[in-house]
């Protein structure tokens, strides 16, 4: 089982909602309901809110937001295929596009989007509204509904075990032999539960800007000291995005407080409680970002993770608060599709970062050697399902490396980490590089490290006090020994406190 476990780390997946620029660019109509201060309704699932106010904007390229006169007002990037993040009049609208369970099949609609979160684009917001949009025509009138099914791919393979789960998603059963566990593994990357399109390409590499920073740079060993945290182990469930992301952030944390910070989250907090990602089933690290911006996380020891998708959200801390949060997160280049080979090591100067990976059987048996896969360009040309963190870069004989860290436990790769090619998108590792900068501790609430640390100072005051005191007190005592008379101490101890009652007692 275990070997199973950790021959299986799923990977991400997302909503089955697919929808591409092209479709997307265009006129939408938002409603919006009432701004209320029950921040963690989960607008998806609640019933559609009565609008309170409509907004007709214009998404345009590459990611201006227009108002009805063409004025730009903000904003916009698709989170993925699936969804949509709206920067404009100081608030963050996110949502996903439609999709709907049909019987066993699902079936998108990219002119309209699920109900979603609009909040003051501030971090911890104390106020949430719902909205959706629908896409208006050339007509001007609001777009017919245009569901379409979702394409699912087709298991390569059908002499193994393993069942789809409610949520369509490939699970293993326990029961299974390695050889099996390694048929379908060795599929993944091929035939995960829905098709998903190739991630936009990234931008030529910039040369000259590129030249402008140093030749490498390894955040796990910068000048001696290692700005990473531990490299963990996700086991099955899909929540890569939820390693690559808290890793990143914890790495920050560590730079941003000069080595001082040294702490792991909660990945458990995402998977359990976040509505902007899947739970197991995966999400991306700018949905991460998002929920931290918004509520904050808490210490790993706090609500330590189980790799359960079902684990009710609640730590198991006597008062959490969730007080680690980011200032900001998106993707390199400012939105998707505009990341680039010196985008990102210009963002790795500042700090690790999350980046979009495809998974192909020969990643496994990378060791410590500069990976390239063995399989052919078209099985992983195709599109990203799984996240780790990026922690630096540098060349080797002539050959350009990323750094990666993995969350598949020490046993894969170089002690968890690894090296990929850099330069030529290998592994499709330089289309959807995520920042979530800085790290924002929200004051007034101290975190439970800082609070310990209080703790443990004033314990430290306390027991120099007690220490002084002993030592005065044995000082006192050597004279009274010296003097043969240490009963004699102990009474006069005992009397002088039963006087100072007496005197309290008047
Ligand atoms: C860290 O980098 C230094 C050079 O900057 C190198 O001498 C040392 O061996 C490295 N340590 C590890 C653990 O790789
Ligand atoms: C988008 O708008 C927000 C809010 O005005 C701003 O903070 C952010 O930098 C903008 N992002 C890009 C990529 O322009
Ligand atoms: C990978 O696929 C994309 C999109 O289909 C294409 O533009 C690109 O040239 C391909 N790259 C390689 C190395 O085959
Ligand atoms: C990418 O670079 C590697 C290493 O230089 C090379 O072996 C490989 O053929 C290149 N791949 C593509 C698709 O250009």
């Amino acid at each position: 089982m275990n070997l199973i476990l950790a021959l299986l780390p799923l990977i991400i997946c997302d909503t089955p909602a697919k929808c591409e620029y092209e479709e997307i660019l265009g006129k939408w109509t938002l409603s919006i309901g009432a701004m209320e201060a029950d921040t963690l309704r989960d607008c998806q699932t609640l019933a559609p809110v009565t609008t309170a106010s409509t907004i007709e904007i214009e998404l345009a390229k590459p990611n201006l937001v227009l108002d009805k006169e063409g004025t730009t007002i903000g904003n916009w990037t698709r989170v993925s295929w699936e969804g949509v993040s709206i920067f404009m009049d100081k608030k963050h609208y996110f949502t996903f596009w439609k999709y709907e369970k049909k019987g066993e099949d699902f079936v998108t609609d990219c002119t309209r989007t699920m109900q979603g979160w609009a909040r003051e684009d501030v971090v911890a917001p104390k106020e949430l509204a719902c909205w959706s949009a629908i896409k208006i025509g050339n007509n001007g009138k609001s777009e017919q509904p245009a569901p379409r099914p979702v394409e699912r791919s087709i298991p390569q393979n059908k002499n193994y075990d393993y069942f789809y789960n409610s949520e369509g998603v490939r699970m293993v059963t326990d029961t299974m032999t390695l050889e099996a566990a390694v048929a379908i593994d060795e599929s993944i990357a091929r035939s995960t539960r829905f098709v998903r399109p190739h991630p936009p390409s990234p931008r030529p590499t910039n040369e000259a800007r590129l030249a402008q920073f140093p030749k490498s740079l390894d955040w796990s060993n910068m000048t001696g000291r290692d700005y990473t945290t531990p490299v963990y182990n996700q086991f099955q469930c899909g929540s890569c995005y939820a390693f690559g992301a808290y890793s990143a952030v914890e790495s920050r944390l560590l730079i941003e407080s000069k080595g001082e910070i040294d702490v792991s989250l909660a990945m458990q907090d995402i998977v359990s409680c976040s509505t902007y990602s899947q739970k197991c089933d995966g999400g991306y690290a700018v949905e991460v970002g998002a929920w931290l911006k918004d509520h904050g996380t808490v210490e790993y020891k706090c609500f330590p993770y189980e790799a359960l998708n079902d684990l009710p959200c609640g730590q198991k801390c006597t008062q959490p608060v969730r007080t680690v949060h980011v200032g900001s997160f998106g993707y390199v280049g400012g939105y998707y599709g505009a990341c680039s080979e010196d985008l990102m090591v210009e963002e790795l100067q500042k700090g690790p970062i999350p980046v979009n990976i495809v998974v192909v059987p020969s990643l496994k048996q990378l060791k410590t050697e500069i990976y390239y896969p063995t399989e052919p360009v078209e099985e992983w040309n195709t599109s990203v399902n799984h996240i780790v963190l990026l922690v630096g870069y540098g060349e080797e004989g002539g050959q350009k490396y990323w750094k990666i860290k993995n969350s598949w436990d020490t046993t894969w790769g170089d002690s968890g980490y690894g090296k990929i090619v850099r330069g030529n998108n290998t592994i499709l590792i330089e289309s959807m590089a995520e920042v979530l900068s800085p790290v924002v501790v929200v004051p007034k609430k101290a975190l439970s490290f800082l609070k310990l640390l209080e703790f443990w100072l004033m314990a430290g005051l306390a027991g120099l006090v007690f220490v002084m005191l002993v030592v005065c007190m044995s000082l006192c005592c050597a004279r009274q020994h010296s003097k043969g008379k240490k009963s004699q101490y102990q009474k006069i101890g005992s009397a002088g406190k039963d006087s100072g009652r007496a005197r309290y007692a008047d």
